[in-house]
């Protein structure tokens, strides 16, 4: 059966890594026999200066007939408010109820640990964003807007089955893969409805799964300790910006936000995968975007497909690509997106 992939390249580096990732996918498909079927769909800044759209409720019906979406990223200069990019990523994100970010943050070499002493080993470890809610939903407003007297208010919305539903996912997830521990971040100090919530749901989870070490930690306290002592942690979970916030730092302890990769899922159903990073307005058409981090991304969508072993093989090439000095400026070298995406491809024919 062939799989349907809908790609979104969006803006500013997204074709870029988009087009690089879409190849490697490509040539993976033909040694391995993998039927793989893309289709480009071009939601983005240019459609949206052009004639207003930006993804019509219409479209979402279509993108669910697929089996992935595969997509660069969005966000734009001549759309300085980002109201496109919303309406697109957290448009899917919300519509499609994607109420998992997964964002693993794997250190691929020693050499581009930034921690001293720590490295392969020492980092390994994903986290778990609720992805619907908390202060991503829009609920708010504002009054006396351009007075000096303007209040605005951003809701952080927290459901039960929410906040539930994410903690279930981040213990299956440990205990499928036999790992041992799971932290929970919150900020129940300054926040207390909200952590209340999310402490007694932790609790009940956590209480099924009694074979796992959990801890509750402040977000903040997490966010000093990831860089003092990763080794400590194997599965995070938190909300959606704490998560947002904290997947950037471990990208960054994890060789930068050139090879984070991250999916959007909700169990059963189609997913979109999507780089941790943004469209990089400051490096469009200059030819050095990471295509690592989509290609990454790309092997976290193959594995979704139920196509492990390539989705294993092409995070090998990607790691021997790092290795061997395939490396973009963010990785301090001086290859060029397109020399590592040719030589990524080059690794998986001769695989
Ligand atoms: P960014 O991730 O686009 O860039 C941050 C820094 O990392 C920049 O210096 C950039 O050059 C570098 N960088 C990012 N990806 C890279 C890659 N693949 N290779 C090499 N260097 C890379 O974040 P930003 O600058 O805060 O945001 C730019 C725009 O992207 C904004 O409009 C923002 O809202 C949007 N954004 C979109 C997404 C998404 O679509 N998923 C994610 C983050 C930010
Ligand atoms: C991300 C991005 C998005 C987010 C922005 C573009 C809305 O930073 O995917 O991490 O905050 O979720
Ligand atoms: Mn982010």
């Amino acid at each position: 059966m062939t799989k349907r992939i809908a790609v979104i390249p969006g803006d500013g580096i997204g074709p870029e890594v988009a087009r690089a990732g879409v190849r490697v996918l490509e040539t993976l498909a033909k040694k391995r026999n993998l039927a793989l079927a893309f289709d480009w769909f071009d939601y983005g800044a240019e459609r949206y200066l052009r004639d207003g759209t930006t993804l019509p409720d219409a479209d979402i019906e279509n993108l669910r007939s697929y089996d992935a979406i595969f997509f660069g990223a969005v966000g734009d200069p001549r759309v300085p408010g980002g109201e496109h990019a919303r309406d697109i990523l957290l448009g899917l994100r919300f519509k499609l109820d994607l109420y998992v970010n997964f964002r693993p943050c794997k250190l691929y070499d020693d050499s581009l640990s930034p921690l001293k002493g720590k490295g392969q080993k020492e980092l390994d470890f994903v986290i778990f964003r609720e992805n619907t809610e908390g202060l991503y939903t829009g609920a708010g407003g504002v009054f006396k807007k351009g007075t000096l007297d303007e209040i605005a208010i951003e809701e952080d919305i927290n459901t039960r089955k929410g906040v539930e539903r994410i903690i279930r996912a981040a213990f299956a997830y440990a205990s499928e893969r036999g790992l041992k521990r799971v932290c929970m971040a919150d900020k129940a100090n300054a926040m207390q409805h909200s952590g209340g919530l999310w402490r007694r749901t932790f609790s009940l989870v956590k209480a099924q799964y009694p074979q796992i070490e959990s801890s509750v930690m402040y977000i903040d306290a997490l966010a000093m300790d990831l860089v003092r002592r990763p080794e400590r942690y194997q599965v995070i979970v938190t909300g959606n910006l704490f998560g947002d916030i904290i997947t950037d730092l471990g990208a960054a302890l994890t060789g930068g936000l050139g090879l984070a990769a991250s999916a959007n899922l909700h169990p059963g159903r189609l997913g979109l995968f999507e780089p941790v990073h943004g469209s990089a307005p400051d490096i469009v058409g200059k030819e050095q975007a990471n295509p690592l981090a989509m290609c990454l991304t790309g092997a976290l969508m193959l594995r979704h497909l139920h196509y492990p072993a390539e989705a294993t093989l092409l995070e090998e090439c990607v790691a021997r690509c790092v290795r061997e000095g395939l490396r973009t400026p963010d990785l301090g070298g001086t290859k060029r997106t397109g020399e590592v995406e040719a030589r990524l491809i080059q690794l998986l024919e001769i695989a």
